[in-house]
């Protein structure tokens, strides 16, 4: 009898149960690990479902103990045998603990080199030996499982899509600039000498365009390309699910993907979500939680004490507030820092531009701490007050404009919840945040750039504005967040031509520009566009928030390095200058 021919795999190492005893089984795996008791061998066998533990036993079998003693870590092998009870040495630690099986006949499919770190649930190996090697990687129960849930993740979202009425698109890699707000990556073109295509960063154009084609529903489970400088949450190739349908307002979308998400957290980790998951504006978020990506897992909101502490004579108070700046301040229940702790923070706000932190502590006869003395104490009660301080706790004050204040603050707040270990890990805060400003102002480039992107459309309400007060227009778009990372991000786009002319001005696109980039899109609005809307959710940063990774490299098969390198394809990589040539570029050395 031989092995793939004729003995074909009966189960995997994960199924064997008591209830199997005195069944024959043919198991296929690699050696996780190898005991070596003499007259019995015993070697725990691994596949995608689990480990098995099998026996060679010179009474048994005697030839079939030979090839397990020449059994060694992560070779592949192939065994035929009879499952037996292990009677009063169960293993409570595996779930085919309670067996084992007797090798009968036995063969080597494949020897294996020791490989470069162990393969366990649990390594202490650098990230870049286990990228260089992912292959073996893989192979650790942790990373299969994330890769399964991937893809149990993905069929759900199919399924779920498809029985909504979306229809499944695929569109152009090789394609033209996409503006989400990063750099391209570009591909040359051989045959159009000095021309690029670009790696789309997202597929927003495209779908729009199927809503101009008529097809109402669209989705896509789509790879995005963006050159930005990479984080935890950030790759250059990212995994999209896409969506965009007519005839629909915001609230429409909320509800689509709020029966998405609620259907993926129930199919793949069996937790009921609410229906409907809160809903903030931006001002509201950036104003009670320094971040429009608020992590509503923990308390700790933010006050607005500017007017009570402008009279005092706090220097930086006082004259932040003439200034037109604002004073924020949050509230630490309990007080539970030490002075060398309270110390570290002004470095943690300078990293989002505060000039500093100033913190006092209450007691029973009021604050106590460097700011203390300049704060009399009818404005310390009021602050107080208005923060519901009890004795004890501590009082941090960040002082700068708006948005510098807001987001130091939200930092730190953020920082204290980590580092005192307030945030609840099994706690899922969804949140959809909306009514973003169109335009944010790039003082280093002097103009306004998009928020969201420039097909975003505009509250109704604020159109006007888009030429009086560009600042002030809020968009129709959304945010979806949870734990304080950013989901999904959508809006309900432009449909005349004339508003998305008049935004493209705004952005300072010259009307020739503008047709040379988007040309298509613009003539396509003037053909009968329904209004229209949509949303991307980061496929990878869902799966990562499922599994409770650190990073979305965790549930990336192939990720890239934070330098946007691969380390087992050694990418990128020079190429042979023929190639250079064929495509007309010289590299310019040095
Ligand atoms: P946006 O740029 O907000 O919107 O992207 C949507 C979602 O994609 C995820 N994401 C990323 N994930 C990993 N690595 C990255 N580099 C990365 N960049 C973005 C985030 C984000 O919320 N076309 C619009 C969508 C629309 O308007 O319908 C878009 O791409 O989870
Ligand atoms: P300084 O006058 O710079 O020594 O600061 C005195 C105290 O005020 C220190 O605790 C600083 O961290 C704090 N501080 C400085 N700038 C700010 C600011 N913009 N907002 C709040 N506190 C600040």
């Amino acid at each position: 009898m031989q092995f793939l021919r004729d003995l074909k795999r009966t189960h995997d190492c994960g199924s064997l149960r008591a209830a199997d005893v005195g069944t024959e089984v043919v198991l296929f795996g690699w050696v996780h690990n190898r005991r070596d008791h003499g007259g019995a061998i015993f070697i725990d066998l691994r596949d995608r479902g689990g480990l098995t533990q099998i026996k060679f036993d010179t009474s048994v079998n005697a030839e079939a103990h030979a090839l397990g003693e020449t059994m060694r870590s992560e070779y592949v092998v192939g065994i035929r045998g009879k499952v037996v009870s292990r009677g009063t040495n169960v293993n409570p630690k595996m779930v085919t603990g309670e067996i084992e099986v007797e090798v009968e006949q036995a063969t080597i499919f494949n020897q294996a080199k020791t490989p470069p770190f162990p393969i366990r649930d649990q390594v202490d190996t650098s990230e870049d030996l286990r990228l260089r090697y992912r292959y073996l990687d893989l192979r650790r129960a942790p990373l299969q499982n994330a890769m399964i849930v991937r893809s149990r993740t993905n069929n759900i979202v199919r399924n779920y899509l498809s029985e909504n009425g979306f229809i499944e698109f695929e569109t152009p890699i090789l394609t033209k600039a996409t503006p989400e707000g990063a750099r391209d990556y570009l591909v040359p073109s051989r045959v159009h000498p000095g021309m690029f295509y670009a790696l789309p960063q997202s597929p927003q154009l495209f779908k729009q365009l199927f809503m101009v084609s008529g097809f109402d529903r669209y989705f896509q489970i789509c790879r995005c390309f963006r050159d930005e400088d990479l984080r935890a949450e950030r790759q250059p190739e990212f995994t999209q699910i896409d969506m965009e349908m007519s005839f629909i307002e915001p609230e429409d979308i909320f509800r689509i993907v709020e029966g998405l998400v609620r259907k993926v957290f129930k199919g793949i980790l069996d937790i009921d979500l609410p229906e409907t998951f809160p809903r903030m504006a931006y001002k509201d978020a950036m104003e009670r939680f320094g971040s429009d990506k608020p992590d509503l897992r923990f308390g700790m909101e933010i006050a607005d004490v500017g007017a009570l502490v402008a009279g005092t004579e706090f220097g930086v108070f006082r004259d932040t507030m003439k200034g037109g700046g604002t004073v924020r301040a949050i509230r630490l229940p309990g007080g539970g820092m030490s002075r060398a702790q309270l110390d570290g923070l002004n470095d943690v706000v300078k990293i989002y531009g505060a000039k500093g932190v100033a913190w006092v502590r209450l007691r029973e006869d009021g604050w106590q701490g460097p700011i203390a003395k300049f704060v009399p104490a009818d404005v310390q009660q009021q602050v107080n007050a208005k923060l519901e301080a009890q004795n004890d706790d501590l009082l941090f004050f960040v002082a700068d404009t708006w948005h510098t204040a807001l987001n130091a603050i939200g930092q730190l707040r953020l920082h204290i919840g980590r580092t005192l270990n307030l945030i609840p890990a099994d706690k899922l805060a969804f949140t959809w945040v909306s009514e973003f400003p169109m335009f944010e102002y790039d003082a280093a480039e002097k103009r306004w750039v998009s928020m969201h992107h420039p097909f975003t459309s505009p509250v109704p309400e604020d159109v006007s504005k888009l030429t009086s007060e560009p600042g002030a227009a809020r968009a129709r778009a959304y945010d979806l967040v949870l734990n304080g990372v950013e989901l999904g991000g959508g809006s309900i786009r432009i449909h005349s031509s004339e508003v998305q002319q008049k935004v493209f001005d705004l952005l300072g696109l010259t009307p020739e520009e503008s047709r040379e980039k988007f040309g298509f899109l613009l003539d396509a609005l003037a053909y009968g566009t329904p209004p229209h809307g949509g949303i991307a959710l980061g496929m990878d940063r869902l799966v990562m928030l499922l599994l409770g990774t650190e990073s979305i490299r965790d549930v990336i098969a192939f990720p890239k390095t934070q330098k946007a390198t691969c380390l087992m394809t050694s990418a990128p990589s020079n190429v042979d200058p023929r190639q250079l040539d064929e495509v007309h570029i010289r590299v310019r050395q040095g």
